[in-house]
């Protein structure tokens, strides 16, 4: 396994176009859940310098912070609370233009305007959610959906 990422230039799609296959090598043959999360995360970090890009995992009636990058973030967020408790409750990717325009939003950091929210799934029920923070507005579209749609799948 190459420890090493190479960084793809270019529109954001050539960018996921060049990152996942990396991240398939990365995650192959590993079955610790946390060492794939933790180099999932450490890569889209490197590739697309996210403000802040992690897992929360579910932990009963919680989701509780998994690997991430960033700053230091909130433990604990209850079901159907914040963007990532909403996404797990209503099984569903969030895009969130302005968090400041989300009802319930949760602030781990004041820096962070605008936020995507994937649910990761096994067996059909969700086991944790991926979520990347920007510090700009409208940060994420249906591209970024679409590739992190395809990163997390590969940890189901
Ligand atoms: N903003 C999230 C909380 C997690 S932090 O952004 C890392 C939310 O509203 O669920």
């Amino acid at each position: 396994m190459a420890e090493d990422l190479s960084i793809h230039k270019g529109t954001k799609e050539e960018q996921y176009v060049g990152l996942i296959p990396q991240i398939k090598g990365l995650i192959t043959g590993e079955d610790n859940q946390i060492a794939n999360l933790a180099n999932v995360a450490a890569a889209l970090k490197e590739q697309f310098n996210f403000f802040w890009v992690g897992f929360y995992l579910v932990a009963g009636e919680q989701l509780v912070l998994g690997p991430f990058q960033g700053p230091v973030a909130c433990t604990r967020i209850n079901y159907g609370r914040g963007v990532c408790g909403t996404a797990w409750k209503e099984s569903k990717t969030i895009v969130v233009p302005n968090v400041d325009e989300f009802p319930g939003h949760i602030a781990c950091s004041s820096l962070s305007k605008s936020e995507i929210v994937i649910p990761i799934y096994q067996q059909d029920s969700i086991v944790g959610i991926l979520d990347v923070d920007s510090a700009e507005l409208n940060a994420f579209d249906e591209i970024d959906e679409k590739y992190l749609t395809e990163i997390v799948s590969l940890l189901s």
